[in-house]
C-alpha cells in the first residue's frame, strides 16, 4: 500500500512538474516565425524615380537616363501599364541587378493566391529583372477578380499578407511591404507576419505631413517611402485641392531661394531629412537631374520648424469614395462616405 501511494506521489508530481514545464517549453519551441527579410543586397535608397502617368513612349528614355544619372531606385507598379517600357529603360542602362533597386505592387484585383502569383510573375518578366527588391500590397483593398471594382468581401489584408509571405518565400522579391495603409491596419499586420512589412509607401508631403504617422513608422522599424512627394504637382490632383501650386507657394519660394535651391529640391531635400524616401516622377530629363540635387541640400532645425507649421493635412490621392470605402480613417483628411441624408457613415 505504502508503495502504490508513493507511486501515485511520484507521478502527480512528474504531471505537476511536466505542466509546469510545458508552460515554459512550449513558446520557446512555436514563436511567431519572424524571419528575416530574403537575400542581402542594398537597403532601399532614398531617391528613386516614379513612373505613375508616365508615357508609355517617354518612360524607357526617363529611367533609362535617371539610372544612369546617378538614381539607382525605381518605383513601379502593375496598374501603371507601362511596366514594359520601364523595362526597356531598365535594360538599355545596363546597370548590374544588385546595384539598383526596383518595387513594384500587387494590384487590388490580383489578391488571391491565384492571381497574385500571376501578377507578380508578370511584373518581374515585364521589368525584365529576376527578382524585385520589394514588393507591396498596393491598396488594403481587395476586388473581386474580373468583376471591376466589386469589393472582394472574402478575401482579408491579413489574407492578402500571408500571400505575400509566400511570395517573398519564393524569391520572387527580396522584401514585401504595403501602400496606402490605415495606422490601424498597420497595427494588424505587424500583429500577424511572420516576415513582417519592410517598408509602407503612402502620400506624405509638405500639404500632408502626418508627422506623428511617419514616427510611428520610425518607432516600429518600417520605412517610409513618400509618394507624391512634389504635392499637388502631379496634374492628376489639379481639380482635387483648392490648395495654390506649391511650386508657387511663396513659403517655398522664399525658402528655396534662401537655399539657393529650386522649389522642387527644396521640398525633397525637406523629405529626405526627416527620413522619408522620396520617389519623385518625372519624363525630363532637367527634372529628373534636378531633382538629384536635392540631395546636396540640408536645411536647418529651425526651417524644419517653420514647415511643421506649413501642413495643410490636405489629402490628393483617395480613390475610397469611388470604391466605397473609408479609407486612411484614422488619418488627416480620411475618405467621407455620406448617406442619403448627407450623414457621415
Ligand atoms: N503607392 C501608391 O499608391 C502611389 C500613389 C501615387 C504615386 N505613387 C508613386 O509615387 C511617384 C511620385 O508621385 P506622383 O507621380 O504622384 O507625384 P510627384 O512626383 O510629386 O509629381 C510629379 C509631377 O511633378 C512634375 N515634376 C517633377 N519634378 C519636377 C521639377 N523638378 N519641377 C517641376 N515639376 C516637376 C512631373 O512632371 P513631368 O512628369 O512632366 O516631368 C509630374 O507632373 C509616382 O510616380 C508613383 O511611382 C505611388
Amino acid at each position: 500500500m505504502a508503495f502504490f501511494r508513493a507511486a501515485c506521489a511520484a507521478l502527480l508530481f512528474s504531471a505537476f512538474f511536466c505542466l509546469i514545464a510545458l508552460q515554459y517549453w512550449l513558446p520557446t519551441v512555436a514563436p511567431p516565425v519572424r524571419t528575416e527579410h530574403h537575400g542581402g543586397g542594398i537597403e532601399i535608397p532614398s531617391i528613386g524615380l516614379g513612373t505613375w502617368l508616365s508615357d508609355k513612349d517617354k518612360v524607357a528614355h526617363a529611367v533609362e537616363f535617371a539610372l544612369k544619372s546617378g538614381y539607382n531606385h525605381i518605383d513601379a507598379a502593375l496598374i501603371y501599364r507601362n511596366e514594359d517600357e520601364t523595362g526597356k529603360g531598365i535594360r538599355a542602362a545596363n546597370v548590374p541587378r544588385d546595384k539598383f533597386w526596383v518595387t513594384s505592387k500587387l494590384w487590388n484585383a490580383d489578391h488571391r493566391p491565384s492571381e497574385a502569383t500571376i501578377a507578380v510573375q508578370k511584373s518581374v518578366q515585364d521589368l525584365g529583372v529576376e527578382y524585385l527588391d520589394l514588393y507591396l500590397i498596393h491598396w488594403p483593398v481587395a476586388f473581386v477578380p474580373g468583376e471591376g471594382t466589386k469589393i472582394d468581401e472574402s478575401t482579408t489584408i491579413v489574407d492578402t499578407w500571408r500571400v505575400m509571405e509566400n511570395i517573398a518565400r519564393s524569391n520572387l522579391t527580396r522584401k514585401i511591404g504595403i501602400s496606402n495603409f490605415s495606422k490601424r491596419d498597420v497595427e494588424t499586420i505587424m500583429k500577424i507576419c511572420q516576415i513582417c512589412p519592410y517598408a509602407h509607401e503612402f502620400e506624405t508631403h509638405p500639404y500632408l505631413q502626418q508627422q506623428e504617422f511617419v514616427d510611428y513608422h520610425n518607432e516600429i522599424g518600417v520605412k517610409v517611402i513618400a509618394y507624391s512627394p512634389l504635392g499637388n504637382t502631379n496634374p492628376n490632383y489639379k481639380d482635387k485641392n483648392k490648395l495654390e501650386p506649391i511650386l508657387e507657394d511663396p513659403f517655398w519660394v522664399k525658402l528655396a531661394e534662401k537655399k539657393n535651391a529650386t522649389v522642387a529640391q527644396t521640398i525633397l531635400a525637406w523629405g529626405r531629412q526627416r527620413n522619408t524616401v522620396i520617389i519623385p516622377k518625372s519624363v525630363h530629363e532637367k527634372y529628373i537631374i534636378e531633382n538629384l540635387g536635392a540631395l546636396d541640400i540640408s536645411l536647418t532645425e529651425g526651417e524644419m520648424r517653420d514647415i511643421a507649421k506649413q501642413d495643410k493635412k490636405t489629402r490628393m490621392n483617395n480613390p475610397g469614395r469611388g470604391w466605397d470605402i473609408k479609407l486612411f480613417a484614422d488619418l488627416d483628411d480620411p475618405t467621407r462616405l455620406s448617406d442619403n441624408e448627407g450623414n457621415e457613415l
